[in-house]
């Protein structure tokens, strides 16, 4: 059984943002931690690259459509293999396995008689690609989210018959765990307790989209090819798979994990268009916080954008990974603040873990011919117990995506660790030979505290995990799974320590 995994597939309006980087994080957390447990992960992400908002990017820069979306697709790629993200299928909604895929879905809502030309009027966001309820009709209304002008429109659409999906919405969001926090099930209630109407699927006078089959002015409405991405990144390019061999990859969905603004779509539109497809609902809808940055909305007009670029260079992946997963809960919204960053990673990364692993290996090197102890008995049981806690909460919150607090677990074990260090002096009790066993005892302890932290962190900061598991020279083959790897006691006795190094630097505020 798979267990799939999705971020948004992200408009290619611009170059990815604090915004898009922050859901892929997330994911890439998950998917890593799933697969660390042995779970057969299928972590989708990719871009949403039609529409009149792509279209008119495009025309700004006096590019084509397709050459302007290769473009920042590519951007994307490179980005996410920069911060090294796990993805396992990148899709492309302007690829034609995709649009094949839209084809065939759109035969079956067809055939379920879902589909039927109407008229839409209504004031639009080409921002958001959506209609907006506005009971005013007043054309200087503008869009809440983008703040610019909404625009009239009065045509003839595709209609898809929502309306007729009512109940069978009401029960699947009724589900306990199907939307998830908890908060934001109510803003998805209220909307579909007011009925649900039937929404355009097709757009005229638009070129940049996939043409509706039999319907030759109109294209397909930008969210209906999209969402219909999250299918066709399951199937293989190659092979021009059908949508039956797709679904048979690892559909339904487990989770897609998103922001709160485009929760509508996911959790009420898209159920509907499945289940007229005969298609099964995805199993979880996960609608995040937005971020700022020191209190203020990001945007281009306000020129504080934070680029991710400029991040990675500046700070490195594990400190922004680090900020992002165990400062912000996965639901909330969450601040960017520069102080607050700077205090975080030195507190947390530098200082707690990293100072941790430091001295208690350059003690060992130092009176153990830089390997780790050799002593009969090893476990401390005050440590082990606090470990074994430390992990099984570790675990709890993890399963119920609450990163922040698993993260936070593993600071903690290693607050009480620092404190284990320094109420017990072993630099004091070194001083008398009487002493040695004990001294071994607290060494061996506190490596092997610093082995478990290591692991822990694996899912969270790849690379700072890995540095700190090669500082213990402990490697990815030894003791089996990474759930076996977290039994106490498994740190050897003699061996080998490499010569310490600064897991993480230290940063300057600006
Ligand atoms: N293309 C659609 C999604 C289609 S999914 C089939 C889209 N793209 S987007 O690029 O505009 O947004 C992608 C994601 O970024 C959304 O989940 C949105 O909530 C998120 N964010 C945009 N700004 C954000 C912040 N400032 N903070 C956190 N996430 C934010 O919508």
């Amino acid at each position: 059984m798979k267990f799939t995994i999705t971020t948004p597939l992200y408009y290619v309006n611009d170059k990815p943002h604090l915004g898009s980087l922050y859901t892929t994080i997330v994911c890439d957390a998950i998917a890593r931690y799933k697969r660390l447990l042995g779970e057969d992960v299928l972590f989708i992400t990719g871009v949403d690259e039609h529409g009149l908002k792509i279209q008119r990017k495009a025309k700004e820069r006096k590019v084509t459509p397709q050459s302007h979306c290769d473009e920042i697709s590519d951007s994307f790629i490179e980005n996410w293999k920069k911060w090294e993200i796990s993805f396992d299928s990148f899709i492309r909604t302007t690829s034609s396995h995709h649009e094949n895929i839209v084809n065939e879905f759109f035969n079956k809502v067809i055939d379920s008689n879902d589909i039927y030309m109407g008229v839409q009027k209504g004031w639009y966001c080409v921002g958001c690609e959506e209609f907006k309820d506005n009971p005013e009709n007043s054309a200087s209304t503008q869009c809440p989210i983008h703040k610019k002008n909404l625009e009239w429109r009065d045509e003839e659409n595709l209609f898809f018959r929502l309306s007729k999906y009512q109940k069978q919405i009401e029960n699947i969001i009724n589900q306990e765990d199907f939307i998830e926090p908890k908060e934001r099930r109510n803003e998805i209630t209220n909307f579909v307790s007011r009925g649900l109407k039937d929404f355009s699927i097709s757009r005229t006078n638009l070129d940049w989209g996939i043409k509706v089959p039999k319907y030759n002015s109109h294209t397909f409405y930008v969210w209906f090819d999209a969402l219909l991405g999250y299918i066709s990144a399951i199937s293989k390019e190659e092979t021009n798979n059908t949508l039956n061999d797709s679904l048979n990859r690892g559909w339904p969905a487990n989770i897609h994990i998103i922001g709160k603004d485009i929760l509508r779509f996911h959790a009420v539109y898209w159920p509907a268009m499945l289940l007229s497809a005969g298609i099964t609902p995805p199993k979880k809808v996960f609608g995040h916080g937005f971020l700022t940055r020191e209190g203020q909305k990001m945007g281009k007009s306000l020129g504080n954008v934070l680029d991710p670029d400029l991040l990675l260079s500046r700070y490195g992946n594990d400190p922004v990974r680090w900020f992002l997963l165990k400062d912000i809960s996965l639901g909330n919204d969450g601040d960017f603040q520069n102080k607050r960053f700077v205090d975080i990673i030195n507190n947390d990364l530098a200082n707690t873990i990293g100072n941790l692993l430091n001295r208690s290996a350059s003690m060992s090197r130092k009176w153990f011919k830089n390997k780790t102890p050799f002593l009969d008995n090893k476990i401390d049981v005050n440590i082990n117990e606090f470990a074994n806690k430390t992990i099984n909460k570790y675990f709890s919150y993890f399963d119920k995506y609450k990163i922040d607090l698993a993260a936070n677990e593993i600071l903690n074990f290693a607050i009480y660790i620092n404190l284990y260090l320094n109420e017990n002096e072993p630099w004091t009790l070194i001083k008398e030979e009487e002493n040695i066993e004990q001294v071994k005892f607290i060494i061996y302890n506190v490596l092997e505290s610093c082995r478990v932290i290591g692991l822990l962190l694996k899912p969270i900061l790849p690379t700072l995990s890995e540095k700190i598991l090669m500082q213990l020279g402990e490697r990815d083959a030894d003791h089996g799974s990474w759930r076996n790897r977290l039994n106490w006691g498994l740190l050897p006795l003699e061996a080998e320590l490499p010569k310490p190094k600064p897991i993480i630097e230290k940063l300057e505020y600006e």
